[in-house]
C-alpha cells in the first residue's frame, strides 16, 4: 500500500479534512464549492463531501434523528479519512450539530490532520435566506427535527477557523479559507 507521504510527495501538498459546521442555510456548501474551485485554481487535489449529496446516496437510510445524524456523520468521516490517506483536501458541509460528535470526529483524525470550521450565523438571517424553504416548512410542522428549530445546534468552542457569513462577503470568507489551507498543505 502506499502512504500517505508518498502521495503527500507526489501531489505537492499535504492533505487535511476541513469539517464545516452551522445551521441549514448558513452558506458551508457555497463555501465548501467555491473554495474546491480556488483550490483547483491551484492544482491542489481536493473534494467536497456534502451533506445533501451523501444524504442521497450512501446514506440515504438515514433521517435526521441525534442517532442518525451520528451514523451519517461518521460515514462522512470515514470517507473523508480514505480522501486524507491519498493526500486530498476534504472539505466536509455537514450540519454537525452536537458538541459530542465533533468531538468524536476530531478524534478519528491525527495531529495536523483536522480543522473544524464553523461558518457563522444567526438562526435569525438563515431562516431569512431561507434557500430551500425548509425553514418554512419546519415552522409550518411540515418537517420535523429540523435544526435550530426543533432540534439542537451546538456552536462549536474550539473551532480552529470561523468564518461569519452574515457580516462577511463571500468572497472574504473564501479567501480566509483558501490562505489558511495553502498555508498548512504546503509547510
Ligand atoms: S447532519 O445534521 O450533519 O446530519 O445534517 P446534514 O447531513 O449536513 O444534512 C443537512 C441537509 O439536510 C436537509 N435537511 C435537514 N437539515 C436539518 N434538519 C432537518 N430536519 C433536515 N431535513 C432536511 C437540508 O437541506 C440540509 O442542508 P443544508 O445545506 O445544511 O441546508
Amino acid at each position: 500500500m502506499i502512504e500517505q507521504s508518498e502521495w503527500n510527495r507526489m501531489n505537492g501538498h499535504k492533505g487535511k479534512v476541513l469539517w464545516f459546521t452551522g445551521l441549514s442555510g448558513s452558506g458551508k456548501s457555497t463555501l465548501a464549492a467555491e473554495t474546491e474551485r480556488e483550490l483547483f485554481r491551484r492544482g491542489i487535489r481536493c473534494v467536497v463531501l456534502d451533506g445533501d449529496q451523501l444524504r442521497s446516496g450512501i446514506n440515504r437510510d438515514l433521517g435526521f434523528t441525534d442517532e442518525d445524524r451520528n451514523e451519517n456523520l461518521r460515514r462522512a468521516a470515514e470517507i473523508a479519512a480514505l480522501f486524507l490517506s491519498v493526500g486530498f483536501i476534504v472539505l466536509v458541509p455537514m450540519i454537525s450539530p452536537l458538541a459530542e460528535t465533533r468531538s468524536t470526529i476530531r478524534q478519528r483524525f491525527g495531529p495536523g490532520e483536522y480543522s473544524e470550521v464553523y461558518v457563522k450565523c444567526s438562526l435569525e438571517t438563515c431562516e431569512q435566506r431561507d434557500p430551500k424553504g425548509l425553514y418554512r416548512k419546519a415552522r409550518s410542522g411540515l418537517i420535523k427535527q429540523f435544526t435550530g428549530i426543533d432540534s439542537l445546534y451546538e456552536p462549536p468552542m474550539e473551532a480552529e477557523l470561523t468564518v461569519d457569513t452574515e457580516n462577511e462577503p463571500a468572497e472574504q470568507c473564501v479567501r480566509l479559507l483558501v490562505d489558511s489551507i495553502l498555508q498548512d498543505c504546503r509547510s
